[in-house]
């Protein structure tokens, strides 16, 4: 299989146009792959939340713990959501003509992509002055959490703290719609300039031909990249188990009961957790 399309320049090189198309359905087989492979793992592994009486006990000390604990604020669900929406767009517009149903795509995918730019941008600011910015990022810190995960994957009963507000999971997740988001606009923003738009006049010339290939390399390897992560995060959305989870991203809480049995009170401190600091719960 060709990763990679060239063309010929007016002048008779070799230059890059596009990855190859075949990446596009090597996503989406992997995407789908991973959630058959998944969910049979799934039929045989126990789910580990604490367990009810350790519940029980917890429950019993933190009096104060409100019925509803906030995970999502109102405006960290718009986002959400916002970013969604335009990145199905997105997918839809770029791949189905791939897949061969034709349509004028390109208005729609540039429009559904300054969305995507601006609810991006949106969240970096949000993220940085109002949320717990470090909460979601993963480091050399994490490795012992990551090897204890692992080892309870595979059956043994390692000790050791529930997560904070993001399991670690979620955040290597996060960490790879970082680099494909950052990759996916960054390029994307450069291409409006190769084609039609009442914004600003088209400049085709703007980069080499060379550069431009790069360009769209990086686009459509983001891109196929993100055919696989949306198809694993829906996946997750949709589980039963999971549906607490998408609840709060709907409804913007989660019962006092779910923050006990999968989060560690100490690392997510909300109010009545009786931890000295109390972060925001957004
Ligand atoms: C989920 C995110 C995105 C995906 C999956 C995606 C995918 C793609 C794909 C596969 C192409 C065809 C590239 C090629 O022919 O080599 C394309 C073209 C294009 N994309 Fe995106 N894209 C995304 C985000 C964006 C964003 C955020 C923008 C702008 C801010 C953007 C602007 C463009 C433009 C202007 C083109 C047309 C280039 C042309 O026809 O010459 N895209 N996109």
């Amino acid at each position: 299989m060709d990763f990679l399309t060239w063309g010929r320049s007016p002048w008779g090189e070799w230059i890059l146009t596009h990855i190859s198309w075949d990446l596009f359905w090597a996503s989406l087989f992997a995407g789908v792959m991973f959630f058959v492979a998944h969910a049979s793992y799934m039929v045989l592994s126990a789910h580990r939340k604490r367990s009810a009486h350790e519940t029980d006990a917890l429950e019993a000390r933190l009096t104060s713990l409100p019925e509803r604990v906030p995970r999502h604020s109102f405006m960290a669900r718009m986002f959400h959501w916002v970013m969604a929406a335009s990145m199905f767009v997105l997918l839809f517009t770029a791949f189905l003509p791939i897949a061969g149903i034709r349509f004028p795509w390109v208005q729609w995918h540039w429009i559904a992509g300054l969305v995507l730019t601006a609810s991006i941008l949106y969240h970096i600011i949000h993220a940085t002055f109002w949320l717990d910015f470090w909460s979601i990022w993963v480091g050399p810190k994490d490795i012992p959490e990551f090897k204890a995960e692992m080892m309870r994957e595979f059956g043994h009963d390692v000790p050791g703290p529930k997560p904070g507000k993001y399991p670690l999971g979620n955040r290597l997740y996060h960490t790879a719609i970082v680099l494909a988001g950052i990759a996916v606009t960054a390029t994307g923003l450069f291409m409006m300039k190769r084609v039609a738009t009442p914004l600003f006049v088209r400049d085709p010339y703007m980069f080499s031909d060379s550069t431009w290939g790069v360009t769209y390399v990086l686009h459509g390897t983001a891109g196929v990249a993100l055919v696989g992560l949306v198809i694993a995060h829906v996946y997750f959305a949709v589980r039963p188990e999971k549906w607490w989870i998408t609840k709060s991203m709907i409804f913007g809480w989660i019962t006092r009961r779910q923050y006990l049995e999968h989060h560690e009170p100490s690392r997510w401190a909300v109010r009545g957790s009786t931890t000295p600091k109390v972060s925001k719960t957004h």
